[in-house]
């Protein structure tokens, strides 16, 4: 979960950098380094490890000079080592760089830069961004363009913070995509940079939260914030209230806002570590999977509570359709007592973001006690989910906070899509071609989900149209069947309206009933193998004079001209789907939820973790 602090102004760089740096620590990380500008050169310090790693090398080797940039790294692109870790500096030694996020299209930049000779020190996708900036800068063109024109052709989602000994007085910095926040701090002749408020909140309150495809040019004394095309910005600049808790909402009303938004950056956090892109392989060593244990897997129970339960619904298709394994959900709450047929060839895989909800531990003991494999997702570090587990999957999304789940959802989504690609490869039962265009298409779930993110004011606006409803049917097929579950499960949990999920096959065997035009019934149609049965879906509920509210994929017109209302979605590879389409229903029922004035992180009757049965 990388970490960004940067610094200009009078004063040394490196503990301002360090002391924010540690303040990020929470988000975990594998290296960390600092680089300074000092008498017009780059000068940096880098290490594997943790921070104190890097702080003993600075006690050897001091690092002073401003402005600087400093950076905590979670691996993606490469192992955690001293040489994959940012900053990163290019080939002529007078740009520097440090980046989180994925740079999607980095093999191609990094052939294009290396046949025009170009050497790469690392194998991260970071080290291109350098080196592009500083071709670009080649072409006699200021920083800022060279910068510009940098941030126009990197795909993904990002965030970058750039030094130019050739304009050693400011930092340039980016968020594109929605990579993670990044956030601007002002001070009196001195002005920050960081990934997150309270690395700096020490030194000002004043901040700026850059948008996506907004650049800012800081130096000690200004800033200026456009977009990367060169439209002018007029940025809101926030006072943050010097509590713990206010401070870490930042710039949003709610937890449930915030942990919605922060999906972007922990999908990104998900992958780190785990996805090596080049190899095209997947690597989880929590789990201490090997080949022969892969390979004697004949059944796979997935075990969970609420939401965690309607990850493992979607997780259930991928582990089928990737690996060939039979996967059966069943719920925490009835697993002991439905006698599973467990023995020494069945994983029991539990999925909790508390790894403390009494029901899923104690599906997990039902597991051991009959001898099985006992697996877990969990976000909580040291929960006893996590504990108890032969081998688990830790979530990486940080601590969630609202009582309505959401990154806690999506995140086991990737997680257990990354499982299925393990295990496929593992058991032989997928060739190399499928394997690699599976893992690389992780690669665009962040940007992909930074872009639903910023149709947050259009559903705000389909969420006023819906406010006063009595209740609602969510519909879906196939691998988006469970996402009309958890769409149904979010509106009810806090807007207390009766929602109702289903499989839509289903809706003749009974439900149809209730459709009139009372009742509001939303279909989740993105372009996946069930679009036509969703689509004639949408022509029942409108014959019957329901209200139909899609979520569909931009540029479906077919849907956009029989739908009421459509939550638009970014087009995804369809086993990828529901990470995406689940988006929008998060962000509907959040905003229903406030606009009905309701507590929307600590609703009525509920607790974050279920700790009794
Ligand atoms: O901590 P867990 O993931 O084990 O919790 C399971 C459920 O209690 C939880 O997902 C609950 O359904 C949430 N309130 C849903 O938003």
């Amino acid at each position: 979960m990388c970490g960004i602090v940067g610094y200009v102004g009078p004063k040394d760089a490196t503990p301002i950098i360090i002391n924010g740096l540690k303040r990020l620590e929470y988000r975990g990380y594998d290296s960390a380094g600092v680089a300074v500008i000092n008498n017009g050169q780059i000068d940096v310090r880098r290490d594997a490890g943790k921070l104190q790693q890097l702080v003993d090398l600075l006690g050897k080797s001091p690092l002073t000079g401003a402005p600087g940039i400093g950076h905590t790294r979670w691996a993606t692109h490469g192992a955690p080592s001293a040489r994959n870790a940012h900053p990163h500096v290019g080939n002529t030694g007078k740009m520097v760089v440090v980046h989180n996020g994925i740079v999607e299209n980095f093999l191609e930049l990094k052939e294009e830069l290396g046949a025009e000779g170009v050497i790469f020190n690392s194998d991260t996708d970071t080290e291109t961004i350098v080196h592009l900036a500083e071709h670009n800068k080649a072409a006699g063109i200021s920083f800022e363009e060279a910068a510009r024109r940098t941030f126009k052709q990197i795909e993904g989602a990002n965030v970058v913070l750039l030094l130019s000994t050739d304009e050693p007085d400011k930092i340039i910095a980016a968020r594109i995509g929605n990579a993670g926040g990044i956030v601007v701090g002002l001070g009196e002749g001195e002005n920050y940079l960081a990934s997150d408020i309270p690395a700096i909140l020490e030194h000002t309150r004043r901040m700026i939260f850059l948008e996506s495809r907004q650049m800012v040019v800081l130096t000690k004394d200004s800033f200026r914030i456009e977009t990367i095309d060169g439209e002018e910005v007029k940025p809101e600049i926030h006072t943050i209230a010097f509590d713990a808790v206010s401070a870490e909402k930042g710039e949003y009303r709610h937890f449930m806002q915030k942990e919605i938004h922060e999906q972007v950056r922990a999908l990104t956090d998900t992958l780190a570590g785990r996805v090596d892109f080049k190899e095209g392989r997947i690597r989880l060593p929590e789990l201490n999977l090997t080949p022969e244990l892969a390979k004697r897997i004949q059944r796979i129970y997935i075990t969970a509570c609420g939401t965690a339960a309607y990850a493992g619904m979607v997780g259930k298709y991928l582990i089928e359709k990737i690996a060939r394994i039979p996967v059966e959900v069943v719920i925490g709450s009835e697993f002991r007592y439905s006698d599973p047929i467990v023995d020494e060839n069945t994983v029991v895989l539990a999925i909790s973001q508390s790894g403390e909800t009494a029901d899923t531990l104690a599906a997990m003991e039902e597991g051991r006690k009959k001898g099985g494999i006992v697996w877990s997702i969990v976000n909580a570090i040291g929960s006893q989910a996590m504990r108890v587990a032969d081998g688990y999957i830790s979530m990486q999304t940080g601590p969630e906070i609202g009582v309505a789940s959401t990154k806690a959802f999506t995140a086991p989504l990737v997680d257990q899509y990354m499982l299925a690609i393990l295990l496929a490869d593992l058991r032989g039962v997928i060739d190399e071609k499928t394997r690699r265009e599976l893992v690389s298409d992780l690669r665009l779930v962040p940007d992909l989900a930074g872009r639903v993110m910023d149709s947050e004011a259009d559903v705000e606006k389909v969420a006023h149209a819906l406010k006063d409803i009595k209740g609602c049917l969510y519909l879906g097929r196939g691998i988006n069947m469970p996402i009309a579950y958890e769409g149904a499960l979010k509106l009810k949990e806090i807007s207390y309206i009766h929602a109702e999920g289903y499989p839509a096959g289903e809706m003749k065997h009974g439900p149809i009933a209730l459709i009139d035009e009372e009742m509001p019934v939303l279909c989740i149609t993105p372009k996946d193998p069930w679009h036509e049965k969703m689509i004639s879906q949408i022509q029942q509920a409108k014959a019957r004079g329901g209200m139909v509210i899609a979520v569909a994929t931009e540029g479906d017109d077919l849907v956009k001209n029989m739908a009421d209302h459509v939550l638009w979605v970014p087009e995804a590879p369809w086993m990828l789907s529901p990470i995406i389409t689940v988006l929008p229903l998060q962000m509907l029922a959040y905003h229903i939820a406030t606009i009905r004035g309701l507590d929307v992180d600590q609703p009525r009757n509920l607790a974050k973790s279920v700790t009794v049965e």
